[in-house]
């Protein structure tokens, strides 16, 4: 049987959470399922997305493939090897970068030193795990910095450096938790272009990466999951999500004169216009089916456009559809 790189059948896990502070008689438990019974596979050379608000319990699924949590119940596979009885051998093949996980790094030693003392334990010699640090620094723009203690990094180089920790091994496996998470928009950029097109189509790596920026989960995954409340609500390709939204293309126009709705009425396909101040938003189901009529209606009526776009479902509206509440609006309690 053709192993999957990733693997994942019906993972769950419950954390204990204590409420009020320690010195505190009212402290009060309660557990929280962090994860329930999340199934997912992922191909080889395939980006997989997992795309979910915060505390949704991508960075818990990540820990238990990472071996750094166990599960309660379920079977988790990393290139053939079980992620608990033969954590060693999982280890061994993948690199990740983890939620948060600028710390992974040591602080008082340079990042070159870092990546080199990663390199070698992971079986690099000296030559070879110093070639690759200098290579991966570069790739990362880190090169003028690379001599600097990592404690005087900025958060950013911090992720960078880390990100970079988690190539230098060549693992064929990448585990990325909100990999752009507090970078510039620039460089997140330029990390998202590295991930597609070096990582994945140039060296051919498996990779499975959380995010809960829809516009990135949309331009690196090949497939992407949807998990909320610590389940895996939905799970396809972009395209296919979106498709799925029901809610409809917006045609939004912008005119030099106002008019009314009356102007459009008798075109068949608009479900519905919505006035504002200089602009309008006509809702239908296909944009393309009713376009040359709209323009030929605001011809004839002598009303001069300024500019027309048209608004596509994203991933978030997808989200919202299934789970009535958008990425940013935040499970978590305060
Ligand atoms: N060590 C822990 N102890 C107690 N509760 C935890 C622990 N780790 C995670 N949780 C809880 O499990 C749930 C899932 O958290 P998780 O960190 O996996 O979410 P996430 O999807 O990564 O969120 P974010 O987008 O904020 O990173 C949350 O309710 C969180 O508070
Ligand atoms: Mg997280």
């Amino acid at each position: 049987m053709q192993e999957f790189p990733i693997y994942v059948s019906k993972i769950s896990k419950k954390f204990v959470k204590t409420r009020g502070s320690r010195f505190k008689r009212s402290r009060e438990k309660k557990t929280v399922q962090a994860l329930d019974k999340v199934d997912l596979q992922v191909h080889k050379g395939e980006i997989f997305g997992l795309l979910g608000p915060n505390g949704a319990g991508k960075t818990t699924l990540v820990k238990i493939l990472t071996t750094i949590v166990i599960p309660d119940h379920g079977i988790a596979r990393i290139n053939g090897f079980d992620v608990v009885k033969e954590s060693r051998q999982a280890r061994a093949s993948f690199g990740a970068t983890i939620g948060g996980g600028e710390r992974s790094t040591y602080w008082k030693m340079t990042g070159l030193e870092n990546l080199i003392f990663f390199g070698r334990m992971y079986g690099l010699n000296k030559k070879e795990a110093k070639k690759r640090a200098i290579h991966l620094l570069e790739q990362m723009q880190l090169t003028d910095k690379a001599t600097e203690r990592v404690e005087n990094y900025s958060t950013g180089m911090k992720m960078k450096v880390n990100f970079a920790r988690s190539l230098i091994s060549n693992a064929p496996i990448l585990i990325f938790d909100e990999p752009t998470l507090g970078l510039d928009p620039s460089f997140a950029r330029d990390l998202r272009l590295y991930i597609k097109n070096v990582l994945q189509k140039e060296e051919g790596k498996t990779i499975l990466l959380t995010t809960h920026y829809m516009a990135e989960a949309d331009q690196l995954s090949d497939r992407v999951a949807l998990i909320d409340n610590g389940k895996i609500i939905d799970l396809s390709t972009p395209e296919q999500l979106k498709l799925r939204v029901k809610e409809q293309e917006v045609i939004k126009i912008k005119t030099s004169d106002s008019f009314s709705y009356g102007t459009l009425e008798d075109i068949s396909g608009i479900l519905e216009v919505h006035h504002h101040d200089d602009y309008i938003r006509i809702h239908t189901p296909d944009s393309s089916q009713i376009m040359l009529s709209v323009l030929e209606k605001l011809k004839e009526k002598d009303i001069r456009i300024q500019s027309i776009d048209v608004e596509t479902p994203t991933l978030e509206d997808a989200f919202i559809q299934l789970t009535g509440r958008g990425l940013t609006d935040s499970k978590e309690e305060v």
